[in-house]
């Protein structure tokens, strides 16, 4: 990588092949057949972004002309930066920057699609340039958390408004308040909130360092590098000579001093996505690919190629041929068949493989004996929840698959792996079930297919060019063939509610009426009331003065989930079903309490969530349609008139005969509950915006559940 100035053309650089990314080139002589993979998704979104906000005209050539990209250049082109179309077989283009203050506002909203990259670093750099913009994305981005990257940028003097639900796009920057910069730790290392943070410090010229507890990919800190911004990054803790997460105990540290800074214009050919390559390593290894595979123009950063140092463990046998070194390392991957064996993949490893760990898990169910991942909670804040779309996804092959809320088990398998499977429109998950389908004696149906997009244009063709047995392609043996469009998926419920509005009761009804599961999310909160109380397996209580402090780690260590039985959910803590006791005043007492708790809220997210995927599901509460699933086809919000739910609520214990001032009390009890519902900073209790209101007040219990009932019958006509 070098600034375009006065500089010699790249020695790395590899002019615009008349193959093109992921294009098949004449088999070697030893056999292997030679690819290449379409440019990395990271490294294009900077060069796009960078480019366009450089003084003068950059080169790039290799650009990603994927969907995520292609979402980047048009968010800059709606900026008022002149991209061309983004050229389908990466070949050369120019970019004329308007300079780090020459973005101009926006006319509509800015559609990231299903890019959280883009999202991100233009939060980034749309605070740090203080220019208004709404960003919004698809359904599957405007699940995923936003709130990482507004909250530092909001501590340090930026502004935004949530337009729909708390911590999710659309979001808009207000482009107001002044932008102090600051030093901002990471909970969690993430490169597109590093990167947010420092964009936002390059356009503000303020200050800016991020330090994050472990070590993610670097292209930002090395592209502003190259195009003449001093950007610092320190790694302590990693061991001589030790690539990032085999060292242990790394933290990094990127910094930017308070400019004002421009940013020279770049000359750029972007490598090879390691990440797309790591499919083609992963086919050739379980003999997908006849004798193997040699892929050239692979980006090898080593905050990449994590997944290198896995795919050995689990036997593979790749060799890396380094090409002349330069800013992004390139180099050839050639791989060969191999029998692979289970390994453990956790700790400080996970930054450095995160995108690639879909694709581990659905080679675990090829290797002999179990793979565990674990420490990787991330990924179920990705385009999908992969943890749930893996697990599931394996298990409707035959594989054995346990999830974990940071990771799975998946123990390996010679019988053939056939089925159907969803992708939860996430390219990744379709990919990683596309290499498993492509393997001798394997058939797999990945619905939404052309997802794949995203990242890697040109996947399945490229497939099925490669692969030693064409694919898909239906099975030989008697196996039923799945069906060619699969039924649609059954809508997911949302009940919501003040206090004795009847939801769970209604919802148990609904549920049971259209043979749904029913989730009452209650169980859960009231379980981790248990847990506290009891101490769960260890035996020993949380003194109650210490609840608030609860981490997501010690709530993990409760081993606390939602295990399908019936028509509904059991809660299991530890080895035991409490039922009964999930409803002793103790636990009464207290739940309300501990649902309050922020750690308890995140860590509950997640099982609730995964209840949902896979569709016919009826869930109460106070925030399923608002935070649990937002993206739920149907929801309720049900109210009734204080009075009238005071006696309901009455009766259950006294039946009709409540007198006057009884119910007026407990109006009264109620009416304060609504306050604090609806006052409380976690989850206050609100309508979904596009939740339908039913009042029952005047209408009979079967009528409520009717009612409900109509309104999933509607939204099924309409799938
Ligand atoms: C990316 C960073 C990673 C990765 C994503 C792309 C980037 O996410 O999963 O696909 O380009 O910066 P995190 O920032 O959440 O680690």
């Amino acid at each position: 990588m070098k600034a375009a100035s006065g500089s010699a053309p790249n020695p790395d650089h590899r002019p615009g092949s008349d193959d093109g990314p992921g294009s098949d080139q004449t088999p070697a002589s030893d056999d292997l057949t030679t690819v290449r993979v379409p440019g990395d998704k990271s490294i294009s979104h900077r060069a796009l972004l960078l480019a366009a906000l450089a003084e003068g005209e950059s080169r790039l050539e290799g650009v990603l002309p994927g969907a995520d990209c292609q979402s980047t250049a048009e968010a800059l082109r709606a900026l008022g930066v002149e991209i061309p179309e983004l050229p389908v077989d990466g070949a050369p283009f120019r970019i004329r920057g308007v300079g780090i203050s020459g973005l101009r506002a926006p006319e509509g909203p800015l559609d990231c699609g299903n890019s959280g990259t883009t999202a991100r670093l233009l939060l980034g750099v749309l605070a740090g340039a203080g220019v208004p913009a709404t960003l919004t994305g698809d359904a599957s981005l405007l699940r995923r958390p936003m709130r990482r990257v507004t909250a530092p940028l909001d501590t340090m003097g930026a502004r935004f408004r949530e337009e729909g639900l708390q911590d999710r796009l659309p979001i808009r920057v207000l482009g107001e308040g002044e932008f102090r910069g600051g030093r901002w730790l990471l909970p969690v290392a993430s490169a597109q909130v590093k990167s947010a943070l420092l964009l936002a410090g390059l356009l503000s010229g303020r200050p800016m360092a991020v330090e994050e507890p472990g070590r993610s990919r670097d292209h930002t800190e090395r592209m502003l590098r190259a195009m003449g911004v001093p950007v610092q990054s320190r790694w302590v803790g990693l061991a001589e000579g030790a690539e990032p997460g085999q060292g242990g105990g790394e933290r990094g540290t990127a910094s930017l001093e308070a400019g004002p800074h421009t940013l020279r214009p770049l000359e750029f050919s972007v490598p090879g996505d390691p990440s797309s390559a790591a499919f083609l390593v992963a086919l050739a290894a379980l003999g997908g690919a006849g004798p193997g595979l040699r892929i050239e123009g692979v980006g090898l950063n080593p905050t990449r190629i994590g997944f290198l140092h896995v795919f050995r463990r689990m036997g593979v046998e790749v060799e890396v041929l380094p090409d002349a070194e330069a800013e992004e390392p390139v180099g050839t991957l050639v791989v060969r068949p191999s029998k692979l064996v289970g390994t453990d993949v956790g700790g400080p490893e996970i930054p450095s493989l995160i995108d690639e760990l879909p694709l581990v898990a659905a080679m675990a169910a090829r290797a002999r004996g179990v793979t565990r991942i674990r420490d990787a909670a991330e990924l179920r804040v990705k385009e999908s929840d992969r943890i749930a779309a893996m697990a599931t996804n394996l298990r409707a092959l035959g594989v054995t698959a346990r999830e974990y809320p940071d990771g799975m088990d998946v123990e390996g398998t010679d019988a053939p792996l056939q089925g159907s499977v969803a992708t939860w429109h996430d390219h990744r998950i379709a990919m990683a079930f596309g290499i498993l389908g492509a393997l001798p004696g394997c058939w797999v149906e990945v619905e939404t297919p052309e997802m794949v997009d995203v990242s890697f244009p040109g996947f399945w063709e490229l497939l099925a060019r490669v692969s030693a047995s064409p694919a898909p392609r239906p099975p030989a043996s008697p196996a039923p063939r799945p069906p060619a469009s699969p039924a649609p998926r059954p809508p997911v419920v949302t009940l919501d509610g003040p206090a004795g509005s009847g939801k769970s009761t209604t919802a148990r009804a609904v549920a049971e009426r259209l043979g749904f599961l029913h989730l009452d999310s209650g169980a859960l909160y009231r379980a981790v009331t248990l847990a506290l109380l009891e101490g769960a397996g260890s035996g020993k209580g949380r003194p109650e003065a210490a609840w608030d402090d609860v981490t997501v780690a010690e709530l993990e260590a409760f081993d606390i989930s939602l295990e399908r039985d019936g028509g509904g959910f059991r809660v299991r803590v530890g080895r035991q079903y409490p039922e009964a006791r999930l409803r002793t005043p103790e636990v009464t007492e207290r739940v309300s309490r501990v649902a309050k708790i922020p750690a308890v809220r995140e860590w509950l997210l997640a099982a609730q969530r995964r209840t949902g995927l896979e569709g016919g599901v009826v869930a109460d509460g106070r925030d399923m349609g608002t935070v649990v699933f937002p993206e739920a086809e149907v929801k309720v919000f049900l109210v009734a008139d204080l009075e009238e739910r005071a006696r309901r609520r009455l009766a259950e214990t006294l039946g009709d005969e409540a007198q006057r001032e009884m119910v007026e009390a407990e109006a009264r009890r109620l009416a304060s509950r609504d306050r604090e519902d609806a006052e409380r900073t976690v989850a206050p209790l609100r309508p979904a915006p596009d939740a339908v209101e039913l009042d029952t007040t005047d209408l009979t219990f079967e009528e409520q559940v009717e009612r409900v009932v109509e309104r999933v019958r509607e939204a099924q006509g309409r799938t």
